[in-house]
C-alpha cells in the first residue's frame, strides 16, 4: 500500500460515506473503515474533508490553431491548470485536417500531448473531411485505437454540411462511436453578421446577437433530428440555450439516446457580459445566453437531462481578444475578428462543487456530472470516474470550509486573464492525486511534465437515454 487517506467522507455519484481509501501502484486498492497502513505507506489525515473522484473534463482545446492564432495553453500548462482544479483527465479535440486519416490525426496530436501532459488525457476527433470512403472508414480505425468519439461542427469554415454530418452519424451507428456536435446555424449566423456589420454594429454584444438563442436552438433541433434519422446517439456539446434544452428533454422522454453537455460559463454568466467594458474577453461560441436559457440549463441539470459538465477551455490573451478593436494587421476589428474561447479548465470542479456546497445541487450530482457520467459516456468507466477498488487512483481532497476568490494570478495556466476574475467559490480542492501521484497540494502544482498518459476508451453504444 503506497498511500492511505484516512477519515474523510467519500463522495461518489451514488452516495456519501465515511471511509478510508488505500492506493497501491496507482490504483484504488481498498476502501473501508480503520484500514491499517503498511510500513512504507504514506498516511494522509482527511478528517472533515470530502474525498472525490478526480474530474474528467470532456471538452478542451489545448494548443489549438484557431481564430488566426493558437489557444494559449498547451498540453503542459493546460493539464497543469486542470490538476490544480481537481481535474485528472482531459479530453482534448483533435481537428482533422482536410484529407487526413483519423489515425494520422491522432498520432499528430498525441506526439504533442504525450511529452507534456501532467494528468491523463484522451481525445475526441473534430471531423472536417469524410469526402472519400477511405476517410469515412478511417473512423473505425480510431475506434479500434481507443478513440471512439467524434465532433462535428455545424459552424466555422472548417465545419461540415448536414450531408457529411449525417454520414458521420450513420457510420458511428455501425462502429460504436459517439458523435458530439457544435450546433449553431452557420447560414443564419453569416446573414446576421453581414447585417450587423453593415449597420456599423461591431462590438462584442453583436457576437451574441448573431449567435442568439434561436441560432443555436434551431441547430440543436436539426442535429437531434439527424441523429434520430440515422438511428444513433448524439452528444450536444456546450449547450447554452432553452430551445435546445427543451429539444433534448423531449427526445430523451421519447427514449432517444440524446445527451447534452453544458459548461460552467453558461451556468454562471448571462449575455449581459457582452455589455461590459471588456465584453470581448467573453467571446466564445456559443455565446452566453439570457437568464431564461440559464434557468433552463439548471433545470435540465436537476431533471437529469444534462449529462455532463465540461469547460470548452480555449483561452486567448487579452491582446488577441483586442483584435475585436484592431486586428493583428492594424485594421479596424469587430466581433468576428475576436478569437472564440475562454479559459476555464481550473474552474469547473471548484465551481460545480461550490454550487453543491451552497445547496443548489448535491455533491453527488456534481460528481456525477463532472466525473461519473463523462467516464460512462466516453467509454472509460472501467478506469476512471468513481471511487472503486480497481479504478485509477484519481482522487481529490476537498475542503468545504476553504473559501476562494478566483483571480488569474492564482490560476496555473498560461493565460493573462480570466473571465472568472473575482468570482467567489465556497470550498476548494486542497489536494489532487493522478493515479496515486500527488500533483497538487494547497495551491501549489507538484506534478511532472509527461506524467499523464493517453487513455484508450471503449466503443460506445447507447440505445436510450441511460445516462
Ligand atoms: O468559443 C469556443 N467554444 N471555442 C472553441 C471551439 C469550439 O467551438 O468549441
Ligand atoms: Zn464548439
Ligand atoms: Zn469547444
Amino acid at each position: 500500500m503506497d498511500l492511505l487517506i484516512k477519515g474523510g467522507t467519500l463522495v461518489t455519484a451514488e452516495s456519501s460515506f465515511k471511509a478510508d481509501i488505500a492506493v497501491s501502484n496507482g490504483k484504488i486498492s481498498a476502501i473501508g473503515t480503520n484500514l491499517k497502513p503498511e510500513q512504507k505507506t504514506e498516511v494522509v489525515d482527511a478528517k472533515g474533508k470530502l474525498i472525490l473522484p478526480g474530474a474528467i473534463d470532456g471538452h478542451t482545446h489545448l494548443a489549438m490553431p484557431f481564430g488566426g492564432t493558437v489557444s494559449t495553453d498547451d498540453y503542459y500548462s493546460g493539464t497543469r491548470s486542470a490538476a490544480c482544479g481537481g481535474t485528472t483527465t482531459v479530453f482534448d479535440f483533435i481537428l482533422q485536417a482536410k484529407g487526413e486519416l483519423m489515425l494520422d490525426a491522432i498520432k499528430r496530436r498525441n506526439d504533442l500531448a504525450a511529452p507534456d501532459a501532467v494528468v491523463d488525457y484522451s481525445f475526441h476527433i473534430g471531423v472536417s473531411d469524410v469526402s472519400t470512403k477511405e476517410l469515412l472508414d478511417s473512423m473505425e480505425d480510431a475506434v479500434k485505437a481507443g478513440i471512439p468519439s467524434f465532433k462535428v461542427f455545424m459552424v466555422y469554415d472548417f465545419g461540415v454540411d448536414d450531408g457529411s454530418f449525417y454520414k458521420v452519424l450513420q457510420k458511428s451507428a455501425k462502429i460504436g462511436a459517439l458523435v458530439g456536435v457544435h450546433a449553431e446555424n452557420r447560414d443564419v449566423n453569416n446573414v446576421l453578421i453581414q447585417q450587423y456589420l453593415g449597420e456599423g454594429k461591431t462590438d462584442a454584444w453583436w457576437h451574441y446577437m448573431s449567435k442568439n438563442e434561436q441560432v443555436e436552438g434551431e441547430a440543436d433541433v436539426r442535429a437531434i433530428n439527424l441523429a434520430k434519422m440515422a438511428g444513433t446517439s448524439l452528444y450536444i456539446v456546450h449547450l447554452a440555450n432553452k430551445q435546445g434544452m427543451e429539444a433534448v428533454t423531449q427526445a430523451r422522454d421519447e427514449g432517444y439516446p440524446i445527451f447534452a453537455e453544458t459548461c460552467p460559463q453558461y451556468l454562471h454568466f448571462t449575455s449581459d457580459v457582452y455589455k461590459r467594458k471588456r465584453g470581448r474577453d467573453f467571446v466564445c461560441s456559443p455565446p452566453m445566453k439570457g437568464k431564461t436559457s440559464q434557468d433552463a440549463l439548471w433545470e435540465g441539470i436537476k431533471r437529469g437531462d444534462i449529462t455532463t459538465i465540461a469547460t470548452d477551455h480555449c483561452p486567448f490573451t487579452q491582446a488577441e481578444k483586442d483584435w475585436g478593436i484592431t486586428t493583428k494587421d492594424g485594421k479596424p476589428g469587430n466581433f468576428t475578428t475576436i478569437p472564440n474561447g475562454c479559459a476555464g479548465i481550473e474552474n469547473m470542479y471548484p465551481y460545480m462543487l461550490s454550487e453543491a456546497n451552497k445547496g443548489k445541487i448535491t455533491f453527488n450530482k456534481a460528481v456525477e456530472l463532472c466525473a461519473a457520467n463523462p467516464a460512462k459516456l466516453f467509454g472509460l468507466e472501467d478506469q476512471k470516474g468513481s471511487l472503486q477498488v480497481g479504478l485509477d487512483a484519481d482522487i481529490v481532497i476537498y475542503d468545504k470550509k476553504k473559501d476562494f476568490v478566483i483571480t488569474n494570478e492564482d490560476m496555473h495556466g498560461e493565460t493573462d486573464h480570466t473571465i472568472w476574475e473575482g468570482v467567489k467559490i465556497k470550498g476548494y480542492p486542497v489536494a489532487t492525486y493522478s493515479r496515486g501521484r500527488l500533483v497538487f497540494k494547497d495551491g501549489e502544482f507538484l506534478g511532472d511534465r509527461g506524467g499523464g498518459k493517453l487513455i484508450k476508451c471503449k466503443p460506445i453504444k447507447f440505445n436510450g437515454p441511460q445516462l
